[in-house]
């Protein structure tokens, strides 16, 4: 036998399989090549806010004059930790000790050594839908099986009641994840959700994963409750954290894990050894954040606020359109009087213009882990008010036509 005949056929992994597209990024195609058409393309579809990164963050790279770009120690600098400390001391009023954060690639890296430390391969994850899309993708990496809860636009996607949870519940539940305020919804959980939360993590022994990376943007005065506030829960809850949307700093690629627990800290640190360490590049910069003051924090929160004003006027002013006033993040998810959202936000970029532009939106299935979600899109509102205008009222009209599109065949 030669050993071509012997030689198995090259297969990838079943966990490779499972691995799902970007329902954010996967019209991307379809975008680039209407913008070398000339179109110009209002994107709705990502959270990439368009705010400038603060100088003092900028300007630390100007400060930079290591001769080795070495690595970090594997839980973060002392430095970044203790910027932290400060942070969580000042904003949450907690005082954590540096031995209870760990420095992430990202909170995406968070929410993974989350998954991996909490869960066995198998190990049913449970998840309010809609739902950050990536978590489905941390899950396909920790093996673990997304067992979905639906809250409703009619309900300002809330928290499903606690008998809801009881009947999603199932013997191999290990964990749970929330998002809080909440991408895609832009839902803010008020304490008494938190805590029905909470007690059904404590009374079936789940862990409580909550990921807070848009803690500051809540709006109308109201303030995000963290899960760190919660009282009884240090055992059980592990917060993500990000600089990404903080300090509109999506590319430093750093965040964090906060845990009180000693053996979910160990567990995290062994793998955090393991991945060697954070970027310590961008450990180096977020330390410029130290001098932005609570008013940097008011203005931006102000300017998002504005920017959510403009977009819900004018979505709840198109004819058939529902929505409920976004409350925090910088995101909604709209109903939208069309047959297919996924159908409808591909035609936006294949066969829509108007003025020589479009705009590009996020169907909302890839959010939900039901048959759900079809004819509703998230849409972020990170664009300056002028180009919110202008994309709002392109959508008004790409409704009607792709409407009148549809009934004559
Ligand atoms: C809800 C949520 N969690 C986590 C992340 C990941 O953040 P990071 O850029 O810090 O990896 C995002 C990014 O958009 C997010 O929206």
């Amino acid at each position: 036998m030669t050993l071509s005949e012997i030689r198995r056929p090259l297969a990838l992994s079943d966990r490779a399989q499972e691995f799902p597209e970007s329902p954010i990024r996967k019209l991307t195609p379809l975008a680039e090549a209407a913008k070398r058409r000339g179109t110009k393309v209002y994107h709705l579809n990502i959270g990439q806010p368009d705010i400038e990164t603060p100088a003092c963050m900028r300007d630390r790279l100007k400060q930079m004059d290591a001769r080795v770009l070495e690595y970090s120690p594997s839980a973060g600098t002392p430095e970044y930790l203790q910027s932290l400390q400060h942070y969580y001391e000042r904003q949450l009023g907690l005082s954590l000790g540096i031995d209870q954060i760990i420095a992430t690639t990202g909170g995406s890296e968070a929410i993974l050594f989350s998954f991996l430390v909490c869960a066995n391969t198998g190990d049913d994850l449970l998840v309010v839908e809609p739902f950050y899309a990536n978590y489905r993708s941390f899950a396909a990496m920790a093996g673990l099986n997304i067992v979905p809860m639906t809250s409703r636009g009619r309900d300002g996607f809330h928290l499903p009641e606690r008998q809801v949870w009881e009947r999603t519940f199932t013997p191999r539940s290990r964990v749970v994840i929330i998002c809080n305020p909440n991408n895609p919804t832009g839902t803010v959980y008020r304490r008494d959700e938190l805590e029905m939360v909470a007690d059904f993590c404590r009374d079936h022994g789940l862990f409580l994963v909550s990921d807070e990376v848009y803690r500051e943007f809540v709006y109308d005065g109201n303030r995000a409750i963290s899960a760190l506030e919660l009282q009884g829960c240090e055992d059980f809850v592990i917060v993500v954290d990000s600089l990404s949307k903080r300090y509109s700093a999506c590319g430093i690629r750093l965040g964090s894990l906060v845990t009180r627990n000693r053996t979910i800290y160990n567990a995290c640190l062994r793998l955090a050894q393991g991945r060697l360490s954070p970027p310590g590049l961008a450990q180096f910069i977020a330390v410029g954040a130290n001098e932005l003051d609570q008013e940097y924090t008011r203005s931006v929160v102000a300017e998002y606020q504005r920017r959510r004003d403009v977009l819900y006027d004018g979505l709840t002013a198109i004819p058939g359109v529902f929505l409920q006033k976004p409350e925090g993040a910088f995101y909604c998810v709209a109903r939208l009087p069309i047959d297919d959202a996924e159908r409808f936000a591909a035609w936006l970029l294949t066969d829509f213009e108007h003025d020589g532009a479009t705009v590009m939106l996020a169907p909302a299935n890839g959010f939900y882990a039901s048959p759900v979600g079809t004819n509703e899109v998230r849409i972020a509102y990170v664009l300056k008010e002028e180009d919110l205008r202008s994309a709002v009222d392109l959508l008004r009209i790409a409704i009607q036509r792709y409407n009148e599109a549809c009934a004559t065949g």
